[in-house]
């Protein structure tokens, strides 16, 4: 199910090499996110300057808000090689020794999904971020003895979706922490018109501002919604995609006004036609729109607080007066 959902933030490999098309590659061509750049940018300007690696970096914040990029753009602006890796693809030490073993000095090491890293593999790290070394087990039995590895000094940044799911240790070891925030409508309207230039596609300002405010703050899901008017405006008009056209397409495409799609519209639904509004507990929720826990904590979620939609209570989640609203149901005021 979540893999047709169109405004899901997840991507796969055929969008992962869409989005490297459209990727800023400097700090001045990335549109948003404006007060982790102007952060990032001192940071990296003063480690440029007295010819250091910048500090590991933990970079923050729901799927599909461009953390993989940002990592990009710092090892741009570093003047540095970026080796990536993600959490789930660190099976064994040795999967990270080896990677660790190619790192030339100042180099970036980007792990996606840091949270979910094997904790052997995370305690390696321990010692790798802040002394650059890492104690490697040789033999086996009574024979076995660490052999200390020396690593160049290096630049570990990190993506999660949220911070909190980092163990203390490894979360303390990071210099630098960057919350990325959902983007105004503003900011996905400038990503929507360089995208379009990128496909030399042909777009009025108004049909750049409704695939903006349908894409739930994600430029990911924004640039994914343009795809797909481009081909409705292709087919079914001139090619030009004018606020009409796009919101005909985002209808097809049974993304809402306030850009929720059928599994954000379930999920609504759901907490109001059977459990009266909440509080519900989420995995209750989730097993009723059958979507993991953790999916629905991360990526649905997230989106809907953010808007207001949903409250998160002591005793579950609560579907607010804009949730009834949204649905034309009449609300009830509870005093839980
Ligand atoms: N394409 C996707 N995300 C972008 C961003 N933040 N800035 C510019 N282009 C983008």
């Amino acid at each position: 199910m979540t893999e047709e959902r169109i405004v899901s933030p997840e991507t796969n490999e055929q969008e992962e090499s869409l989005e490297k098309s459209l990727r800023p590659q400097y700090l001045s061509q990335y549109i948003g996110q404006d007060k982790v750049k102007q952060e990032l940018s001192i940071y990296i300007e003063a480690a440029k300057n007295r010819e250091e690696s910048l500090d590991h970096v933990l970079l923050y914040g729901p799927p599909g808000l461009g953390k993989t990029t940002m990592a990009m753009v710092i090892a741009n602006e570093m003047q540095v090689n970026i080796r990536t890796t993600s959490g789930p693809a660190i099976e064994r030490p040795g999967d990270l020794v080896a990677i660790l073993n190619e790192l030339e000095p100042g180099d970036v090491l980007f792990i996606d999904e840091i949270h979910r890293l094997p904790r052997v593999a995370e305690e390696m790290l321990y010692s790798a971020m802040e002394d650059f070394y890492v104690d490697i087990m040789v033999g086996q039995g009574p024979t076995a003895h660490p052999v200390h590895f020396p690593l160049p000094p290096f630049t570990l940044i990190g993506a999660t979706t949220r911070a909190g799911m980092l163990s203390a240790p490894l979360r303390d070891r990071f210099g630098i922490i960057s919350h990325m925030e959902y983007y105004e409508e503003h900011d996905l309207k400038e990503i929507v018109l360089r995208s379009s230039d990128i496909f030399a596609t042909e777009i009025v300002e108004e049909g750049a501002i409704e695939i903006a405010r349908r894409s739930r703050g994600t430029p990911r899901i924004a640039n994914r919604l343009l795809k797909r008017v481009r081909d409705f405006a292709q087919v079914q008009s001139d090619g030009v995609i004018d606020r009409n056209v796009a919101d005909q397409a985002l209808v097809m495409l049974q993304v809402d006004q306030a850009g929720l799609d059928y599994v954000d519209q379930k999920l609504l639904r759901t907490m109001i036609e059977l459990y009266g509004g909440g509080p519900v507990g989420l995995s209750t929720l989730s097993v009723n729109i059958g979507e993991e826990t953790e999916t629905v904590e991360d990526m649905y979620e997230p989106y809907l607080i953010q808007k207001g939609f949903i409250k998160r209570t002591q005793r579950g989640r609560v579907a607010t007066a804009l949730a009834y609203e949204h649905f034309d149901y009449p609300f009830v005021e509870k005093n839980d």
